[in-house]
């Protein structure tokens, strides 16, 4: 089981004088039981892939904890949690070393493993053996991304982070990626944590999805087309455009204010917590104070 207790991820630009910080993740808690599919869905720039790298320890976070089978994460451990992380991402060539042989890129995924580990997850991920002589150049989008997996199968990780990694895929060839995913985890032997912009893909792979907004985890749900309990995953299940009501910088209410068409004064000023409303929905909005 991976926890993450109030994370903030906060990127700072600039000299001495000009110093300037980015808040892109904020008070960020998540849990994701052992075998468990989570899915975080948001829109562009929302911060779920910095919450991926944080997710995989790529990111230092700047307050906060992470606990993994309720151990916390420290300096002198984390080496050890990031290798039982395994990523898969958007685009498939650029996650390969357009240099390396793809049996390379596998072996150096291998760690101290024996060598029929890469035939065994080449079987799995359904990758011919005459690809493995080849460079990802010489693959289609399909296969690279395939071989992607088994790189993350390989390392044996505890949990897989799948971010956008079918968006950049044909629509046939997304959904055998898709069945391939769910399949691998068929004996729910990992974490899943798919990140996606496409709710339908969320839904369709998740058991519990959390939405992002604005670096803040605004809705914990487990089935977001049947009910939306914040505003903002409304809009979003909706395909609604999110029009700004005002002009207003509204620096200390509710992160979501300037495009709420349900605000409340308190709004304008104070920023809701997460409230927890069942064992698997959570909302941070005032409407359920
Ligand atoms: N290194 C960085 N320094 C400063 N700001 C950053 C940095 N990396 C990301 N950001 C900002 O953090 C915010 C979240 O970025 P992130 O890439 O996590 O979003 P995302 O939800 O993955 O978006 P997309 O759906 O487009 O991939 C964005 O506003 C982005 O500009
Ligand atoms: S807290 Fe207020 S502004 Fe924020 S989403 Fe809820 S109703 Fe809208
Ligand atoms: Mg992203």
């Amino acid at each position: 089981m991976i926890e993450l207790k109030s994370i903030d991820k906060v990127y700072k630009k600039g000299g001495f004088f000009s110093r300037q910080e980015f808040r892109v993740l904020k008070d960020v808690s998540i849990k994701i039981n052992d075998g468990e599919h989570i899915g975080i869905v948001g829109s562009s720039g929302a911060g779920k892939t910095t919450l991926a790298k944080v997710l995989s320890f790529l990111e230092p976070y700047s307050n906060g904890s992470i606990y993994v089978d309720s151990v916390r994460v420290n300096k002198k451990n984390i080496i050890k949690y990031r290798s039982r992380v395994g990523m898969v991402f958007q685009d498939p060539l650029t996650s390969l070393d357009p240099r390396m042989k793809i049996i390379s890129t596998l072996k150096e995924a291998l760690k101290e493993k024996d060598i029929d580990a890469i035939y065994k997850y080449c079987d799995i991920v359904n990758i011919k053996q005459s690809l493995l002589a080849r460079y990802p150049k010489e693959l289609s989008g399909g296969e690279q991304q395939r071989v992607a997996i088994a790189r993350a199968l390989i390392s044996n990780p505890q949990y897989i982070i799948f971010d956008e990694a079918t968006s950049a895929l044909d629509v046939s060839t997304q959904s055998k990626i898709l069945n391939l995913i769910c399949d691998i985890n068929k004996d729910k032997a990992y974490s899943y944590i798919f990140i996606t912009h496409d709710l339908k893909l969320a839904s369709f792979i998740s058991d519990r999805i959390y939405v992002i907004y604005g670096g803040y985890i605004v809705e914990e749900t487990k089935n977001i087309h049947k009910e939306q309990l914040h505003p903002y995953t409304k809009m979003l299940v909706n395909n609604e455009e999110i029009v700004q009501l005002d002009d207003n910088k509204n620096k200390n209410g509710c992160v979501f204010y300037n495009f709420c068409k349900q605000r409340k004064k308190i709004c304008k000023t104070a920023m809701p917590y997460i409230k927890r409303i069942s064992y698997a929905e959570s909302v941070r909005c005032f409407l359920y104070d």
